[in-house]
């Protein structure tokens, strides 16, 4: 077992794409020791790289040195030349994914193990063209990545149990909360649990019972209180399955199953009531009310990733 642990230390790995997410995942990476280079077309893009990292290191509080282990390149054979892993984290497309890994596979050794973190797009079909496409696998980073724990690690048809493994260890060994997602079905874990939550959420305030600042307050005040430390099937274990099975017996039929998109999130958007970005989504927002959101959030997750690397050391 030691010479796994081993394995996961001091990898030259790659990046690609230096957006939201690739500098993120860059930065979480070098932050564990390895060195980390980022492959990104936009010379705009990459020219901000270093300013965005250097944000992460001012609200962590990290020691700057981090900085020193990442570097941004505009070919991708010199950022994953040599590389034991490769994050994609490139545009949301198909054939550009499936391009990008296609070229990934004449630059890296055969054993590099290449992820991609696709939101929607299966790896299966990432992979699937490959020579060796038993080392394609699926990390799904939570935006920020570099605050928040969760990465599911997908399965895909191809990929080896062995890379899973080496994935998970290296994730882990970076302070992430690694999860093992067998099957590369859409939406994985969290997003489906997610969109589950906002269909019925959607639903209620389409129907009249709440508005959505009532709705918000009963998710945040209410299960969402305990959330983060109880898990839904913990909490049905805890207050018993038979509990459970009377509740649902009577709550599961009246539960909204509109086919599709709610008509309700249609009407808002054909209306360009697109959230925060126009003043106007479920609730009303000035721009001086939506920063204050985005730095309420960005506080309580920094807070919450220092006191984990507190609690770590
Ligand atoms: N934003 C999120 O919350 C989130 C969460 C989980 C997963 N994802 C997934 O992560 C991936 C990246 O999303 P993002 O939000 O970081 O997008 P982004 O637009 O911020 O970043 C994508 C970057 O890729 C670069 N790029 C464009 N063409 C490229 C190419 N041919 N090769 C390499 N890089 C290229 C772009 O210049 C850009 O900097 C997507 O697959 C997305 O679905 C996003």
């Amino acid at each position: 077992m030691s010479g796994v642990g081993k394995r996961v230390k001091n990898q030259t790995i790659g990046v690609v794409g230096g957006g939201l997410m690739g500098h993120g995942i860059a930065y979480l990476l070098a932050a564990a020791g390895h060195e980390v280079r980022i492959f990104e077309p936009s010379a705009d893009i990459r020219a901000s790289v270093p300013e965005r990292l250097r944000a992460i290191v001012d609200l962590l509080e990290d020691d700057p040195a981090v900085l020193t282990r990442i570097s941004a390149h505009e070919a991708l054979a010199s950022a994953a030349d040599g590389a034991q892993f490769v994050f994609e984290a490139a545009p949301e497309k198909l054939p550009l994914k499936q391009h990008i890994f296609a070229e990934l596979e004449g630059i890296v050794a055969p054993d590099a193990v290449l992820a991609s973190n696709s939101s929607a797009i299966p790896s299966t079909e990432i992979g699937r063209k490959l020579k060796h496409r038993d080392r394609v696998i699926g990390t799904h980073f939570w935006n920020p990545p570099h605050l928040v724990p969760l990465v599911e690690v997908i399965q895909t048809e191809f990929t080896s149990d062995a890379v899973v493994a080496r994935t998970m260890e290296l994730l882990a060994d970076a302070g992430k909360k690694p999860v093992h997602v067998r099957k590369d079905i859409p939406g994985f874990i969290g997003n489906r649990l997610q969109h589950a939550l906002k269909r019925e959420a959607i639903a209620l305030v389409a129907a009249g019972v709440c508005d959505a600042q009532t709705l918000d307050t009963v998710v945040k005040e209410g299960f969402g209180a305990r959330i983060a430390v109880l898990g839904p099937l913990e909490q049905s274990d805890l207050v018993g399955l038979d509990l459970t099975l009377d509740i649902s017996s009577v709550l599961v039929e009246h539960l909204d199953r509109t086919a599709g998109p709610h008509p309700f999130l249609r009407a808002k958007v054909a209306a360009g009531k697109l959230g925060m970005k126009t003043g106007e989504g479920f609730r009303t927002w000035t721009p001086e009310q939506a920063n204050e959101v985005r730095e309420r959030l960005r506080n309580f997750l920094a807070e919450q990733a220092k006191a984990r690397r507190k609690a770590k050391r």
